[in-house]
């Protein structure tokens, strides 16, 4: 295990989304080092939250911006989000009731989570961005 580091291929060429990606990475980097560290419960349920709280946020967003760009895997992208949640959900009550052990499983997930989300999932919705019409160009 180590920390997850930043690579270029991550970019799905939407500045907010790389940022709001990026701020995901940061927080898993968290984590991986409460689990390294052996932190404290409070500790790890504090990140926890943070990353529930974090990617509740990123996922609004990008729901938000993929109906306006009326995105064509718009129904795939939101059930995707949904079971995202849930499982974080899950693994968040895990955490309180198997500490230090669900820690582990939480990290695995996240990161296995954040490699098929960012590299499969919201790859594909770059290229749509570029072919929307821009909101800030429409008035001209
Ligand atoms: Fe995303």
């Amino acid at each position: 295990m180590s920390v997850v580091k930043w690579r270029d291929s991550y970019n799905v060429g939407i500045e907010q989304f790389d940022q709001e990606h990026h701020k995901i990475v940061d927080l898993i980097n968290l984590m991986f080092e409460a689990v390294r560290d052996k932190s404290s419960k409070d500790v790890v349920e504090k990140i926890c939250q943070d990353v529930l709280s974090y990617t509740e946020y990123h996922f609004a967003n990008e729901e938000q911006a993929l109906r306006e760009i009326k995105y064509p895997n718009l129904e795939e992208q939101l059930s995707e989000h949904a079971r995202l949640r849930a499982e974080t959900q899950r693994l968040q009550e895990i955490i309180k009731d198997r500490f230090p052990e669900g820690t582990v499983e939480f990290y695995h997930f996240l990161r296995e989570w954040l490699i098929q989300h960012i590299l499969e999932s919201d790859k594909k919705y770059g290229p749509y961005f570029q072919q929307a019409p821009s909101s800030e160009g429409a008035a001209t």
